[in-house]
């Protein structure tokens, strides 16, 4: 790494483990295209030493890092503020330090999401949306969704779940129209016919499950139009398969995934991100 010298920034990845992660390819690429002296290195920091890593954040004057499974949660104690985004979200994505050796956490998954379906042209304003899932990409996938204007329709496997996440949206974002179902194949071939939009937040149809849908066989997309996944390995996942093969538009789960980096680049460096260089280099890391 010949361009590191003593006036190099630093920022990274927390997370138990970090060694499979794509953002140092995608961040550093980002760096290296703008000719930035700054690199983004990968800080593996097992749970116990999550307190100590943090003042460690502060005491080397990092300017931010990424936070990944399992401390995006337990970070929050240690940080000086998060915004209204991780507050939502309940999990933290993005630390900044600031000058004077504050600390603040946001997560940046919901603002990556909805930059990425602005980037496919779907418009969620008064739309009604189905999501699958009531995890943690479900919480910032909702956040986003209710807060853009969206009438979401939660249905989980475990539909305690999906009632637990609407209730504490209901409290962070009051008066917005939120419902919950269960996932019978009948409950979801109604929710079929009065929606335009699905979302998978589900980790049904992830590699190695690439067989697995989220989906029932045999009920048809109904009046679904466009089908989103988050998941990203595979890129084309069983859902999006059988969708397109209905004639649905389908989106998977990269452009998510590169956006909320590029979202947290650009809190760190104060610039606007190179969003395509970060996608190629997300895309040579998975083979896509
Ligand atoms: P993440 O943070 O990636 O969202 P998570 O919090 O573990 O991960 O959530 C996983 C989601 O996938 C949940 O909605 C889970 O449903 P439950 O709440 O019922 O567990 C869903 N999920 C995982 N495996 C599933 C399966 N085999 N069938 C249906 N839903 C599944």
């Amino acid at each position: 790494m010949s361009w590191i010298d003593g006036k190099t920034r630093v920022v990274g990845l927390i997370g138990w483990p970090v060694e499979h992660s794509m953002s140092p390819c995608m961040h550093n690429a980002a760096f290296q295209a703008r000719r930035m002296n700054w690199v983004y290195v990968p800080l593996p920091v097992p749970p116990e030493r999550l307190k100590a890593a943090v003042e460690g954040i502060r005491a080397l004057g990092l300017r931010g890092v990424n936070v990944t499974i399992p401390h995006k949660q337990a970070i929050i104690p240690y940080l000086d503020r998060i915004t209204p985004e991780a507050q939502a979200i309940a999990a933290v994505n993005t630390v900044v330090v600031e000058k004077d050796g504050t600390l603040w956490g946001t997560n940046t998954d919901a603002a990556g999401f909805m930059e990425d379906l602005r980037a496919h042209g779907v418009a969620v304003e008064g739309r009604p949306v189905l999501v699958l899932g009531a995890g943690g990409a479900a919480r910032a996938v909702v956040y986003a969704l209710v807060r853009a204007g969206a009438q979401v329709t939660v249905a989980n496997r475990t539909v305690g779940r999906a009632v637990e996440l609407v209730r504490h949206l209901h409290t962070v974002l009051p008066g917005r129209t939120l419902r919950v179902v269960d996932c019978s194949p009948s409950q979801l071939a109604i929710e079929a016919e009065r929606h335009t939009l699905l979302i998978n937040t589900t980790s049904v149809g992830m590699w190695p499950q690439v067989d697995a849908s989220p989906w029932p066989a045999g009920i048809g997309f109904g009046s679904i139009e466009t089908v989103y996944d988050v998941i990203y390995t595979p890129a084309r996942t069983r859902l999006l398969r059988d969708a397109a093969a209905w004639g649905c538009q389908t989106i998977g789960g990269l452009g998510m995934l590169v956006r909320q980096g590029a979202e947290s680049w650009r809190l760190w460096t104060g610039e606007s991100p190179p969003v395509e260089v970060m996608m190629q280099a997300a895309r040579d890391v998975l083979g896509v």
